[in-house]
């Protein structure tokens, strides 16, 4: 084998494990890629995929359990879909979702509630929505070691205040509200900001002016990573209605329904299951059990029980 031959056939390094110090040390450098997982068959795809981050959404709730909103889903539902995916021991990042109302009434609640995340569900950081409405929030649960992720802009789970899910920081003083939250809780020390469905001048202002990096949905090229939904990356939605940032790349909700028809259509047929996706017992035991379960001759079924080995 050749000097070049050897080259090319190296392995790969590892890779390591990820954790938040490490996304914040990407800013300016290669860009992060981070998908939802809300299971285990989907973090694994997620992981082989070579996802940086992994993110339980409170998106589970309309993805995944057939809610209209990210509302509904508690504390325990989000730890019940974040201990799946961390089963599965990722090297991605694993950031939960803290539900709507699990950190919106007290401080106390709110690093009890990060905390289930950790040690039930197994998360290495969660993230929660707004800026610095809710700073004592981000920095209680940042004092009790857990890392942080922000989420301005279209926060879905203010969808009644916004009145639907609509662009954010459209206007100069909207704009330059949700900047000075982006700082305010760069300053506090969260590790990243998921910045949602704003224009792309907003988030490339963000992202020049702060120190962390921000990870964009709907938010133009200028981030220093990007965020989709699972399901709307390889089309195993339900079909509903996908918004203008999203890009589909596969369709495997037709590409399931095409097998199950093929399944179905070949148990009609008796082509499934074949010969080879059959158990079989040794011959001479088949032929004696036919013999034992012939009622019309008990005494040659035992008979043929005292002659078997
Ligand atoms: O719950 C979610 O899916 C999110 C997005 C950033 C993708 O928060």
């Amino acid at each position: 084998m050749s000097d070049s031959d050897k080259a090319r056939t190296v392995e790969p390094a590892p890779r390591k494990p990820m954790t938040a110090p490490m996304v914040v040390a990407r800013k300016g450098e290669a860009k992060l890629k981070m998908v939802t997982a809300y299971d285990a068959p989907t973090a694994l795809i997620a992981d082989r995929a070579g996802a940086d981050i992994i993110l339980v959404g409170d998106s589970v709730a309309n993805v995944v359990l057939g809610h209209g909103d990210t509302l509904a889903v508690s504390v325990d539902v989000m730890v019940h879909h974040t201990a799946a995916v961390t089963r599965t021991k990722p090297k991605a990042l694993v950031v939960a979702d803290m539900p709507w109302l699990s950190y919106h009434s007290s401080t106390e609640d709110t690093v009890a509630n990060a905390g289930k995340l950790v040690q039930d569900g197994g998360a290495g950081a969660v993230k929660l929505e707004g800026g610095r409405k809710r700073l004592p929030m981000v920095t209680a649960v940042l004092d009790a070691e857990i890392p942080v992720m922000g989420h301005l802009g279209l926060t879905p789970q203010s969808v009644h205040s916004m009145g639907g899910y609509k662009v954010q920081g459209k206007e100069a003083q909207a704009a330059y509200e949700l900047i000075s939250d982006a700082h305010a809780l760069a300053d506090a020390g969260v590790f990243a900001i998921v910045l949602e469905g704003v224009p792309d001048v907003v988030a490339q202002i963000v992202t020049n002016e702060i120190v962390i990096p921000t990870i964009g949905i709907g938010a133009g090229t200028h981030c220093d990573g990007q965020v989709l939904v699972f399901h709307d990356v390889t089309g195993l939605g339900a079909g509903e209605y996908l918004p203008k940032f999203v890009r589909q790349y596969a369709n495997l909700a037709d590409d399931a329904v095409a097998a199950i028809e093929e399944f179905f259509a070949d148990v009609e047929s008796g082509a499934f299951p074949s010969d080879a996706e059959t158990y079989h017992m040794p011959a001479e035991s088949a032929e004696i059990l036919r013999n034992l379960s012939d009622p019309s001759d008990h005494f040659l079924a035992d008979e043929a029980m005292e002659r078997s080995p």
